[in-house]
Formats: C-alpha cells, sequence, structure tokens
C-alpha cells in the first residue's frame, strides 16, 4: 500500500462510489451491502470484505515516519475471522466479490481495534472517585469497592458491563487488573472468552499494607495464580499477567514467588504499577530500604524484563529510565488518571528517548475515561506541558500496534497484516456538525488523525468488530 493520498471530502469518494441525489450508489452487479442484521445471522459469515477508507501502523512512527499504511478506499478481506489481504478497492476483483459479504463504510475510516494497556475492570464503580491523592483513594474508595468482588454475582456484572462499555468505546484488547479474588479472575475471563475477544489479565497479589479481606493468606496468590494460569493463559484468545498490585502491598515472599510463577510458566507476562506518585516512591523505599531505588525492588526479585509491563512511570530517575530500556520492559502511560490523581506529568518522548517501550493505557477507575481517544487527548496535553509533540501517527501508534506489542499479542492484532485477527474499528464524526467541519477542513489522513484524537469521544466509535464479526453498532444502539 501507499500511503498518502489525500482526503478531498470528509472521506474519501472513488470511482467505486458514484454518488447520487438519494446518496451512495453501487454497481449492482458486484456487491451486496451486508445489513445488520444479515451481520449477525447470516450463516455464511466465514468470508467478509469491508470497504472504505482503511488505516493502520506498521512500525512506530516515531522511528521511521512513514510507518504507515492509508488506504482512501480500500478492502480488508476476512476469512474465518482473519485477515486474509487488504487490497485497493480497483483490485477488489469480481470474483472475489462473489465469494464474500461486502459490508461497506461510507463517511467513515477503519483503523484496528484499540489496545488499553494498563485498566481496572473492579473499579468501573468508584471512576470519579475524589481524594488527595493515590494513596488515600487506594484507601478510602478502592479497597472497599475491590472487597466486593468476592461475590461471583457481583463480579460478573461488572464484568458485563465493563465489556460493553470496552466495545462502545473501541477497544478490542487489554490489559486488565481484576481483584485479589479468584473468582474476579475467572468471571473476567469467562465473559471475554464468551464474546471471543483478546485479553490479558492475572490475579491481583496483595499479601501486607491492605484490608485483611483483600490479602492473600500463606503461598494462597502463588497457588491461586497457578491455578489460573492452567486455566486461562493460552485458553482461546485469553492470556495471563502476573499481577502483583505493587511493591508496597507484596511482601518479600510475595515478590519471589512472583518470580517464580514468570519461570515456571515462560510466556505470562508481568504486570504492576511503578513510580506513580513522590509519596508512594518514599513509602516504598521505606518498606524496602535495602534498595536505592523504586524499580530495584522489582529488579532485586528478578521481575524486570521484556515480559514486564510497568504502568505510570511518571518520576524515574535517569538510571532507572536506562535499566527499564536495557531489559526490554515497557512503560504504560496512563495520562487521564494522573491528572485525576495528582500523581505528576508523564514524559513519553523523554521514556522513548531512553530506548523504553511505550504504551497506552486508561488506567479507570484512576483513570476519568475508557476512550483511548480521550486518553491520547489527555497525553497530547500532558506533553506539550513538557515542551513534547506528539504526532497523531505516533499516538494512534501507541493506541495499537504499539499497546499489541507491549501485551505480546503483536502477532494477531494490532494492525492489519494477512493472519491477523480482524478486530478493528469504524470511527467517524459522531453525528456531530461541528466535527465533520473541522474534519472536511483537514488535508490528509495525519491531520484528520489529529482531530479525532484531539476532540473523539465515545461518541465517534460507530463500529467495533473482533474477530470479523460485529461487536458494537452505535447507530443500532441509539436507533
Ligand atoms: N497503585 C496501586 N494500585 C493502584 C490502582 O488501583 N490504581 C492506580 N492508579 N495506581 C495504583
Ligand atoms: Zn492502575
Amino acid at each position: 500500500m501507499k500511503p498518502c493520498l489525500q482526503w478531498t471530502t470528509l472521506f474519501p469518494e472513488s470511482s467505486y462510489f458514484l454518488q447520487t441525489e438519494c446518496g451512495w450508489t453501487r454497481p449492482e452487479s458486484r456487491r451486496t451491502l451486508v445489513q445488520s442484521d444479515t451481520l449477525h445471522s447470516s450463516k455464511d459469515m466465514n468470508r467478509l470484505a469491508i470497504r472504505g477508507p482503511i488505516f493502520h501502523t506498521t512500525e512506530n512512527p516515531a522511528d521511521n515516519t512513514s510507518a504507515w499504511d492509508y488506504l482512501p478506499d480500500g478492502v480488508m478481506l476476512i476469512a474465518n475471522g482473519l485477515v486474509e489481504r487488504v487490497v485497493p478497492a480497483e483490485q477488489f476483483t469480481d470474483d472475489m466479490a462473489a465469494t464474500a459479504l461486502v459490508h461497506e463504510i461510507r463517511d467513515g475510516l477503519i483503523c484496528p481495534g484499540f489496545v488499553d494497556a494498563h485498566v481496572h475492570y473492579a473499579q468501573m464503580r468508584i471512576i470519579a472517585s475524589p481524594a488527595t491523592g493515590l494513596l488515600e483513594w487506594l484507601e478510602i474508595h478502592t479497597f472497599p469497592e475491590e472487597s466486593r468482588f468476592s461475590d461471583p454475582v457481583y463480579a460478573s456484572r461488572i464484568a458485563i458491563e465493563f465489556f460493553d462499555e470496552v466495545v462502545r468505546n473501541g477497544t478490542t484488547s487489554a490489559l486488565v487488573y481484576p481483584t485479589v479474588h479468584a473468582v474476579s479472575v475467572n468471571s473476567f475471563f469467562e465473559e471475554s472468552y464468551r464474546r471471543g475477544m483478546r485479553m490479558v489479565a492475572g490475579k491481583v497479589l496483595m499479601d501486607q499494607n491492605a484490608p485483611q479481606e483483600l490479602c492473600d493468606g500463606n503461598d494462597a496468590g502463588y497457588k491461586s495464580s497457578q491455578e489460573l494460569i492452567n486455566k486461562w493463559h493460552e485458553h482461546g484468545r485469553q492470556t495471563f499477567a502476573v499481577t502483583p498490585r505493587f511493591a508496597g502491598t507484596s511482601s518479600r515472599k510475595q515478590l519471589k514467588a512472583c518470580k517464580q510463577l514468570l519461570e515456571e510458566n515462560d510466556s505470562v507476562l508481568l504486570h504492576t504499577h511503578l513510580s506513580e506518585t513522590l509519596d508512594e516512591i518514599d513509602w516504598t523505599l521505606g518498606l524496602y530500604p535495602e534498595f536505592d531505588d523504586y524499580l530495584g525492588v522489582y529488579d532485586g526479585f528478578g521481575l524486570v524484563s521484556d515480559r514486564s509491563l510497568f504502568a505510570h512511570c511518571i518520576h524515574l530517575k535517569q538510571n532507572e529510565c536506562e535499566r527499564i530500556a536495557d531489559a526490554g520492559a515497557t512503560a504504560v502511560l496512563c495520562p487521564t488518571s494522573n491528572l485525576f490523581l495528582g500523581s505528576g506529568l508523564v514524559r513519553p518522548k523523554q521514556l522513548a528517548k531512553h530506548g523504553i517501550n511505550t504504551a497506552l493505557g486508561t488506567d479507570v477507575g484512576g483513570g476519568t475515561s475508557l476512550s483511548m481517544l480521550q486518553t491520547m487527548q489527555e497525553l497530547y496535553k500532558v506533553s506539550c506541558l513538557s515542551q513534547e509533540t506528539l504526532t497523531s501517527f505516533e499516538m494512534f501508534y501507541l493506541a495499537t500496534l504499539g499497546g499489541a506489542r507491549a501485551l505480546k499479542i503483536d502477532q494477531y492484532v494490532g494492525s492489519f497484516e494477512p493472519g491477523k485477527e480482524a478486530d478493528f474499528i469504524v470511527l467517524d464524526s459522531g453525528n456531530s456538525k461541528f466535527m465533520k467541519q473541522r474534519l472536511e477542513r483537514t488535508e490528509n489522513i495525519k491531520d484528520k488523525l489529529f482531530v479525532f484524537a484531539i476532540m473523539g469521544t465515545a461518541a465517534n466509535i460507530r463500529e467495533t468488530w473482533s474477530m470479523g464479526q460485529r461487536v458494537y453498532a452505535r447507530d443500532e444502539q441509539n436507533p
């Protein structure tokens, strides 16, 4: 595919689309528009052709400014839920059309589903709860709410709400914190498996400095994590991450057990928080005085590797940055949470300059939205405050392929390479005349994506697809 064909209207026209006074027309001999009901009820769903403007990144555009592809009029061929290939519409032959159901996207942009690289599903009901900072917020809002997840009925209800909300926001994969309760992990994965979504999660581990009912008893965290790994890791599209909440709520013994879990299960990830607030850093080093810095605690227990994801990474020292980069670990940037909790201003370009892999997370309920578009907005603004400027391609990369790489699921999702799972979304102006007019003023795909990044919300997600199945259609839910 060749990048950089410019849009001259809100969304591109091609010879394929002939506009008449009653809207778009198409040569009847060639294609069938799949109506929404047939999308769900048709028995012949194994071959699909999704036609419209298609965008994805192919590498990190921060390293290679042409690492993206855009087809103003493209066709994504999908067989059995997998991308077969993406072709310009003029190469979409009658033979291809004859064997596939064709779904046309008009006035919309197809791009990979978002990957939210750090989110707490168990905090859905405490989003927007005020506190003076992280540690108080954990104590007065988070721990009481997470205690409720010992109840399987409650855990399942919130898991359903979470997935409904996630697809409404265009997110198709995430790295997720449940709670310490095995039942919260089971409820999460059961719902994800039922919906056929690609998700990563793990039992939260805590055995100190938290309410008794949220603490793992002797060795219980290790045993329960291993049982859950046996049950869920690489089961369908589910994968597991060993999840010590953060160093302060795990004993030395528990951090050792984390290392053991990683050694015994060589494809599970490590997911935790690092250097989010200054108070947290002081508190942690008070608990672990034998280490020079916060990262040193995780390092000392063998938890820093290319399988590690550290949420926040705001107040790192230079030397910590170098060690994270050397290990190939990932820093997950969570700007809406950092602003809401007053944690600090993360510096994406600075981290990248050290060679640290980065991804983007909503961190709900510390974060204030499950929308990765709104998360991009805040990231952009926070970066500006440090005299850093992100491009739209960089932001979309972080929210798609960059996130997939960090979660080690990029062989499956994150872009539209042949063989990948067909997880994608359709963005549009969300029936906003204001945004439509702003989009019309843009001259190329880069500027158009920037408008989506800076103004976008869930309202701009028209459709969400997972493995070639449409799992959300905005205009059908709100006719
Ligand atoms: N650090 C430890 N636990 C949490 C949490 O639940 N949210 C955030 N933002 N930071 C944490
Ligand atoms: Zn978090």
